[in-house]
């Protein structure tokens, strides 16, 4: 039996085929590479020591479900892939609802017809919308989202849960991230995105190796302890850990359920800045700039109904983070 993994070969859904590999699962992944490579595949093997089954297919191809589904006994599908930049999803409404929701309902198709209902899926926050107070609590309404690519993680949390609602033999999980960050101890997976990163972790990475001159601050005047925003920054070791207890629930059990992968705790970008400064040594030259349209002042989880459910909890705090972004950064200036 194996986990079929879409979207595998990215930051952290490679992060999340160590720790199946690691928990003796077998792992197959379904990847078009459009915004990752085929080595970080590689290195995941090297890592564990275990073999992947690597599918360089798009999720929205059909044909390539039959292949698939009929040459490995999937049992399960954790389903990472999509496109993820906020910015491009304004620009570029069309392809984000055909990959992302087109694709997700492809799949969807496939695991009916194969009779595979078992399904954790890559939420985020950012389906909470401008309006919910922080700590964020799964049973919050949720909403409003400000962009194309938000309103497709909520679209598909929608078509998930109608589907459960059809046939209560899925096995449902929602995941929402909050801030994934850092990278494996070994330094040799990380994120890697293409061109300048919109998140501020390869932000601060990027000025730090000296591809990026300088981190612009949006905003030093929002209502927090240093008037910078303030965000839940997550290990992506502990949300990789997160999803083998997520699969491993969905494998037990049918039903719908929705959970915060978050550490409970908010960290400024200026807090961010400095940890990440005495993580590296080295001094990050930033600036401050106008607000970014969209942020809010405060996003950060109330994780506890993934510790009650699911006996997860984020170990690893924001120290380490720095340090482990800083040690994949260092070692792989140019990324994969
Ligand atoms: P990533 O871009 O590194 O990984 C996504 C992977 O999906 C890539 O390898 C890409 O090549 C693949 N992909 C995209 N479209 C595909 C398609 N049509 N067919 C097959 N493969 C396709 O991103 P990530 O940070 O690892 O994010 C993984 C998931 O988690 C995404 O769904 C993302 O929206 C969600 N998420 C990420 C964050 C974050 O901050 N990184 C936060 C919340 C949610
Ligand atoms: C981003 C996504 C959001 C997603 C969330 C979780 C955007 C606009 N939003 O939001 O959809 O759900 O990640 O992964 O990409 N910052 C700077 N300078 C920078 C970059 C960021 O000051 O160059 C600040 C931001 O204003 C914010 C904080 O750093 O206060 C974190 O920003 P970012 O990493 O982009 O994450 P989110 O804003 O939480």
């Amino acid at each position: 039996m194996a986990i079929l993994v879409t979207g595998g070969a990215g930051y952290i859904g490679s992060h999340t085929c160590v720790e199946l590999l690691n928990a003796g699962k077998e792992v197959v992944i379904m990847d078009n590479l459009s915004n990752s490579s085929e080595e970080s595949v590689r290195r995941v093997e090297k890592l564990t020591g275990k073999q992947i089954k690597f599918y360089c297919e798009d999720i929205r191809d059909e044909k390539a479900y039959d292949k698939i589904f009929s040459e490995n006994d999937i049992e399960a599908v954790i389903h990472f892939a999509g496109l993820k930049a906020v910015g491009e999803s304004c620009r570029k409404p069309i392809e984000y609802y055909d990959n992302n929701i087109g694709g997700s309902v492809k799949l969807f198709e496939a695991m009916k017809k194969y009779g595979c209902k078992k399904i954790v899926f890559s939420s985020s926050a950012t389906v909470y919308g401008m309006n919910n107070i922080s700590p964020l609590r799964e049973d919050m309404q949720t909403g409003g989202t400000t962009n194309p690519y938000g309103t497709t993680k909520l679209f598909i949390e929608r078509i998930l849960s109608d589907i459960y609602d059809s046939d209560n033999e899925w096995s449902v999980i929602l995941l929402r991230y909050f801030n994934p960050i850092g990278a494996h101890k070994s330094g040799i997976i990380g994120e890697n995105p293409k061109g300048i990163p919109n998140n501020l972790m390869p932000y601060i990475s990027q000025v730090a190796v000296g591809r990026l001159p300088c981190l612009s601050v949006f905003g030093d005047d929002y209502d927090t302890p240093d008037g910078t925003g303030v965000r839940d920054y997550i290990h992506v070791v502990d949300l990789a850990l997160g999803h083998v207890k997520a699969v491993e629930k969905a494998s037990a059990e049918s039903g719908l359920h929705v959970y915060n992968l978050g550490t409970g705790h908010g960290v400024s970008v200026l807090e961010l800045v400095k940890a990440f400064e005495k993580a590296s040594g080295v001094t990050i030259n930033y600036k401050i700039a106008p607000r970014r349209d969209g942020d809010v002042a405060v996003c950060y989880a109330d994780a506890s109904k993934a510790l009650r459910e699911l006996s997860w909890k984020a170990e690893r705090d924001v120290e380490e983070m720095c340090e482990d972004s800083w040690r994949w950064q260092s070692q792989n200036p140019e990324g994969f």
